[in-house]
């Protein structure tokens, strides 16, 4: 396809608000070993070193199930399962061992590659692994006694974290040692789910072999909160067996403090970078709470609010507001926090001696206008007017005048406004004032 300049400008400044937002948060991204294996595998390792470049502290968790099953298959040694689980005997934890040594190394030197004029060049990536994870065995279980096959006991997270923070990629192999000495077989996603808990990290990146679809009709998910993807467990068979263990892992790790978890079918050249650095993602994403909501802002959003509403001082929508400034009065702010990103604000400055408030610094990020948010925002701004008492907001506006109107605001004067706001009013500006009675509640 041929380059073109204004379509690769218009991208990059496009997710340019999701690398700020990515900036200095932990994910944890787990895959099996169909996607080492993969000939697309390398690609996925560098997109691995992008995020690593762009900021984002990486913990990666590989299985090692196919290349477990075939050592077992080369040797002539059965597999042997219990309810759905497999038995790790002593053949088969030779072969785990063996499995996760070498995945480990090969991953290990693709994520070490330099090559010039590769996407790797200037990468520098150190990666740390070790014993980071304490495992117990999973015992005897209805009879069956299921030996080397473990589960997570703890993780050590001060460690990793000390990891991170010096800069290196942590890669965790699907194995954990007990304080007895003993090796065990974990499954990838058990452990990458601990991980993220144990981490609080940000992000939990199950990578899949198929998109999360419902099963009559084929259709995606894009977005589930934690209890309405148990519900859809529950109502099974609308959903693939083999995302039920994906969802399952995603929903645990959200109730145990992971912010969220995206289920990305890994088949897809870049889903990573697509899930993570564009408006509508590939992925099924899952959160405790909502994946959009309206709420009252806090001082963390100053930032957020800052990068919303810089263009449009720039464009002189807005009038412009300090960092000092917007700290100073978060709590009249509103905003819209969508996957992390804050995509609308209002604020309300109210001026209780008049009875009145200012609607002041209504702005949605240009991607999320035209649904209604706007008028979201101004119908929560009116309820915490009434809420205060106030029998009337104003605004002052230079481009918004018609929108203001068609929500129910009336033209008025400069002696409509409260005698300290009158004070301050910029003639230069020469905003439009605007009015709406409250109902009484
Ligand atoms: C004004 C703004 C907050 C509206 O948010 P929104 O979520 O898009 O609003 P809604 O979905 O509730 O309403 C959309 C409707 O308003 C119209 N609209 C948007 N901006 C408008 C404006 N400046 N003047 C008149 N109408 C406008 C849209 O065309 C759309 O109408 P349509 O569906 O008939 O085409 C948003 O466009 C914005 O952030 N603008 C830039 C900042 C700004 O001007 N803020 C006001 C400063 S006080």
């Amino acid at each position: 396809m041929e380059f073109q300049p204004s379509v690769f400008v218009r991208w990059f400044r496009d997710s340019s608000p999701y690398i700020h937002a990515h900036r200095g948060r932990v994910f944890v991204v787990s895959f099996g070993g169909e996607a080492v294996a993969d000939p697309l595998f390398p690609g996925l390792v560098h997109d691995f070193a992008l995020l690593h470049g762009l900021g984002v502290s990486l913990v990666l968790v590989h299985g090692a199930r196919p290349q477990v099953e075939a050592r077992l298959r080369a040797r002539g040694v059965e597999l042997h399962y219990g309810n759905g689980l497999r038995i790790t005997d002593d053949a088969a934890l030779q072969c785990v061992k063996e499995a996760a040594g070498t995945l480990r190394v090969e991953i290990e030197a693709l994520l070490s590659m330099g090559l010039a004029n590769s996407p790797m060049a200037g990468a520098k990536i150190r990666v740390a692994s070790g014993n980071f994870v304490t495992a117990k065995p999973l015992g005897v279980r209805g009879g069956i006694d299921f030996r080397h096959t473990g589960e997570v006991r703890r993780i050590d997270a001060d460690a990793m974290r000390a990891q991170l923070e010096r800069g290196n990629v942590v890669l965790v192999s699907p194995l954990g040692y007990s304080p007895t000495g003993e090796i065990f077989n974990l499954s990838a996603e058990d452990v990458a789910t601990a991980t993220a808990a144990a981490l609080q990290a940000d992000k939990l990146l199950l990578l899949t072999e198929q998109d999360c679809i419902q099963m009559q009709d084929g259709a995606a998910i894009r977005q589930l909160t934690t209890r309405e993807a148990d519900a859809l467990i529950q109502t099974e068979p609308t959903l693939d067996a083999e995302t039920i263990p994906h969802l399952k892992a995603a929903i645990s790790a959200c109730q145990a403090g992971v912010q969220r978890a995206h289920l990305l079918n890994r088949n897809i050249d870049g889903a990573i970078l697509l899930e993570l650095f564009t408006r509508d993602g590939v992925g099924t994403l899952i959160s405790s709470t909502p994946f959009e909501e309206l709420r009252q802002a806090t001082i963390n959003d100053v930032a957020g609010i800052l990068e919303l509403i810089e263009p449009l001082e720039e464009e002189g929508i807005l009038i412009e507001r300090s960092r000092e400034q917007l700290e100073a009065e978060i709590d009249d702010y509103t905003v819209i926090e969508r996957d992390g990103l804050i995509v609308g604000c209002a604020a309300l400055h109210p001026f209780p001696d008049a009875y009145r408030g200012e609607l002041a610094c209504l702005a949605l990020h240009p991607a999320y206008r035209g649904e209604k948010r706007g008028e979201r925002l101004l119908e929560h701004i009116e309820a915490r007017a009434q809420a205060s008492s106030l029998t009337a907001l104003f605004v002052l506006t230079t481009h918004a005048a018609h929108w203001f109107r068609e929500h129910g605001f009336e033209n008025a004067q400069i002696a409509d406004l409260p005698t300290q706001r009158q004070a301050v009013y910029n003639h230069l500006r020469n905003s439009k004032i605007l009015l709406k009675a409250l109902n009484a509640s």
